[in-house]
C-alpha cells in the first residue's frame, strides 16, 4: 500500500527572512527583522516613509547586500547567483523601471526574455502580460507616450510577464488614477487566485484591508505588529469610535455619556460628540436609546471600527500615511 505524501512543514513556506540587518553606513534600515510569509498567501507590508519596505525586498531579493541574517525562498537559501529561485519570481519596483526607447511589447519582452528564451512561448506570455493590465490599445507606445497609470501597469506587466510564482509589488498604486488602481488590486487578487504568492508594500491601509491575507507593520526596520487584520486590531485598546451630529445635543446629556466608564475619549465640537470607547464595548445601542428618551433628533449616528491606523497611532505615536 502506498503511503500518504508528508509534506514537510517547510514546503509551505514561501519566504523564511531570520534575524535581518541591513545598514546603510551608520543608518540601521533593517533592525535584526524575522518574517515568514506562507505560499498561496497576499501578504501586507505596511509602513510609513523610511520604515525599511523597500529596503527590506531588496535585501530578500539579493539585490542589496545585507550585514546579517538568513533568507530562504520556498525553502531554498537565497543568495545573487540563485538563478533557478529568480526565475519564479517577479518584483514590480517603487520607481518605475522602463526602457525609454522600447515600446509596450518591447519593454515587456525584454523583462521576460530574462528568463524565457523560447521566442513563441515569451510572445504568448507578452501577449497575457499586456491583456492582463488591458493595454491592448497602447502595444506600440513608448513610455513618454503614456500617462503615469499606464507607465505603472506596464512596470507591473514587465514584472509578472514570465509568471513567477512569488511576486513582490513595491507601491504599484503610487500617483495611480482610481481606475487604474483598481485594476491593479483586481488584478492582484485574479494572480493569487491562480495560485501567486504576493508581497505587498504600501501606505494605504485601505489597499491591506481590501487585499491582504494577512500583514506585517514596519516601524525603523522593524515589525512592530503583525497577523491577520483582526489579530493587529486586537492589538488596540481602542474599541469603536462613535459619532454624534445633532443641533440639540444639552450639555448634560454629552456630561452624561461621557462619564461613561467604557468611554476612552471624548470631544464635542460644533454640534458633533465623537466618543472614543474601549476594545469590546457595545454603546451603540444604548446610546440610541438614551438619546430617545431624551427626545433627541440625531442628524446622523455613526460608529466606526479602529483602523490599522489606530493601531499604528496608538504603538507609535505617528501616521501610517506621512506622505501625500
Ligand atoms: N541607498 C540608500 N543609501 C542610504 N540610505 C538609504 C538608502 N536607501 C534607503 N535608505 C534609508 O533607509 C531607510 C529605509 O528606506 P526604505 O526606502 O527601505 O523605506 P521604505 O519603507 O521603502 O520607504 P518609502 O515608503 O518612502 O518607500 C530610510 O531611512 C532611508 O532613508
Ligand atoms: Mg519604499
Amino acid at each position: 500500500m502506498k503511503e500518504a505524501v508528508n509534506h514537510p512543514e517547510e514546503s509551505t513556506k514561501a519566504i523564511e527572512i531570520e534575524d535581518l540587518v541591513k545598514r546603510y553606513k551608520e543608518l540601521v534600515a533593517i533592525n535584526h527583522l524575522s518574517l515568514t510569509i506562507q505560499e498561496g498567501e497576499i501578504f501586507g507590508l505596511l509602513g510609513p516613509n523610511g520604515s525599511g519596505k523597500s529596503t527590506l525586498i531588496h535585501s530578500v531579493l539579493s539585490l542589496l547586500s545585507y550585514d546579517h541574517g538568513k533568507i530562504r525562498i520556498f525553502g531554498q537559501p537565497m543568495h545573487p547567483d540563485a538563478l533557478a529561485i529568480k526565475k519564479d519570481i517577479g518584483l514590480v519596483p517603487q520607481e518605475i523601471a522602463l526602457y525609454e526607447e522600447l515600446t509596450v511589447f518591447e519593454n515587456i519582452d525584454l523583462f521576460c526574455g530574462l528568463y524565457i528564451s523560447d521566442a513563441k512561448k515569451r510572445r504568448e506570455l507578452v501577449d497575457a502580460a499586456i491583456a492582463f493590465v488591458h493595454l491592448e490599445d497602447f502595444r506600440k507606445f513608448r513610455p513618454a507616450q503614456l500617462s503615469g497609470g499606464l507607465k505603472r501597469r506596464l512596470n507591473l506587466a514587465c514584472g509578472i510577464a514570465h509568471q513567477p510564482k512569488l511576486i513582490f509589488l513595491d507601491e504599484p498604486t503610487v500617483a495611480v488614477d482610481p481606475q487604474s488602481r483598481n485594476q491593479i488590486l483586481e488584478g492582484i487578487k485574479e494572480l493569487n487566485r491562480r495560485g501567486v504568492t504576493v508581497v505587498y508594500t504600501t501606505h494605504y491601509m485601505e489597499e491591506v484591508e481590501f487585499l491582504c491575507d494577512r500583514l506585517a507593520i514596519l516601524d525603523h526596520g522593524q515589525v512592530i505588529a503583525q497577523g491577520t487584520i483582526d489579530d493587529v486590531l486586537a492589538m488596540s485598546s481602542i474599541g469603536e469610535t462613535i459619532e454624534v451630529v445633532s443641533f440639540d445635543l444639552p450639555q448634560g446629556f454629552v456630561d452624561e455619556v461621557s462619564q461613561d466608564p467604557e468611554v476612552l475619549t471624548s470631544s464635542f465640537h460644533e454640534g458633533k460628540l465623537s466618543l472614543k470607547m474601549k476594545a469590546g464595548s457595545d454603546r451603540l445601542m444604548s446610546l440610541i436609546h438614551r438619546m430617545e428618551e431624551e427626545g433627541i433628533n440625531p442628524l446622523s449616528v455613526t460608529s466606526r471600527r479602529p483602523s490599522l491606523n489606530d493601531v499604528f497611532l496608538e504603538i507609535t505615536g505617528k501616521e501610517l500615511r506621512n506622505h501625500a
